[in-house]
């Protein structure tokens, strides 16, 4: 299996266009060791060719100039892009759909019933792309039954749903249903091997304990270094777990729960431009490097 880092930074992207952050700033004048980042995707595929899209960012068009593999081929229109599964309804997440609104077929998306009420209400993206390319969209069964999806040959999906956070502009913000949020494990049904994919994630429930434990790489929340990041920075008061997303810090927070899973590639994406694991040379990407986990960056390749 073939794993594509599209997007490795959370919603907002790294700068974010009107964020003076340390870490945006610094990047900004060059005077930080680290990298730009668009926001948040991944595309798979087991023969290179026929791609499935995990999410789509508002920065697609660029992720796809950088990425030959999925660009048109044959005829006058054409993509690698055979499938986009939705793993939540997050802005940073879908309004890239609106970017591949010139398809000439309908664009095949698979999401859950709650994203899908999202979808086509607060944010009607599905049905505004019925008067461009159409949608054939398809449910996601939350059940441990997994699917497959046509044309993408030898993997199959296993989602379940997560304890995290429907967007801001969801009827059902602070109403939390089963399906706001979900994490995949992709695997190669010839292989075995496995992918565990949850770039939203607030809370490690057994189910997802499990699901890491199973994997063969683990692909997961990076977005905060702390609970009270944003409000340090002095930019919100949100904390990390009112948006939905586990800290890397903290007795219990993402480094120690990825600390029991020695044997296992552990990979953090969806990074929030204010986190301090951005800059190479910082005291918290030491402690990460210590503790055997990387951090995603755009174009980088995963190979399982
Ligand atoms: C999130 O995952 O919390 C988002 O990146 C926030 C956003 O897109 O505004
Ligand atoms: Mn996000
Ligand atoms: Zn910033």
């Amino acid at each position: 299996m073939k794993v594509r880092v599209l997007g490795s930074g959370a919603g907002g992207g790294f700068p974010q266009w009107n964020c003076n952050c340390s870490n945006c700033s610094r990047l900004r004048n060059g005077r930080i060791n680290a990298v730009a980042r668009t926001q948040s995707s991944i595309a798979v595929s087991t023969d290179a060719n026929n791609w499935v899209l995990f999410n789509a960012s508002p920065d697609i068009r660029t992720q796809i100039e950088n990425f030959p593999a999925i660009q048109p081929k044959t005829g006058i229109r054409d993509t690698g892009i055979r499938a986009v599964i939705l793993i939540d309804s997050q802005i940073d997440h879908t309004t890239g759909l609106l970017m591949l609104r010139e398809s000439n077929k309908p664009l095949n998306i698979y999401c859950t019933e709650m994203v899908r009420q999202d979808l086509t209400t607060g944010f009607p993206v599905l049905k505004m792309l019925g008067d461009y390319c159409g949608v054939d969209q398809h449910g996601i069964p939350l059940d441990g039954q997994g699917f497959e999806i046509p044309g993408i040959d030898d993997l199959r999906f296993y989602s379940h749903a997560l304890k995290s956070k429907a967007p801001p502009y969801s009827p059902h913000r602070h109403d939390p249903h089963e399906g706001d949020n979900i994490g995949v494990t992709i695997e190669q049904i010839s292989s075995g091997r496995k992918l565990y994919y949850s770039p939203g994630l607030g809370a490690i429930e057994p189910h997802v304990r499990q699901a890491m434990q199973d994997a063969d790489c683990i692909l997961v929340d990076g977005t905060f270094w702390r609970e009270d990041e944003m409000e340090r920075a002095g930019i919100s008061k949100k904390k990390a777990s009112e948006m939905g997303h586990l800290p890397q810090s903290g007795d219990n927070g993402m480094i120690s729960v990825l600390n029991r899973f020695p044997d296992t590639r552990k990979i953090l994406i969806h990074i929030n431009n204010t986190n301090p694991i951005l800059d190479e040379d910082s005291d918290e990407r030491r402690i990460l490097e210590s503790a055997g986990i990387e951090v995603a960056r755009d174009g980088m390749e995963i190979n399982l």
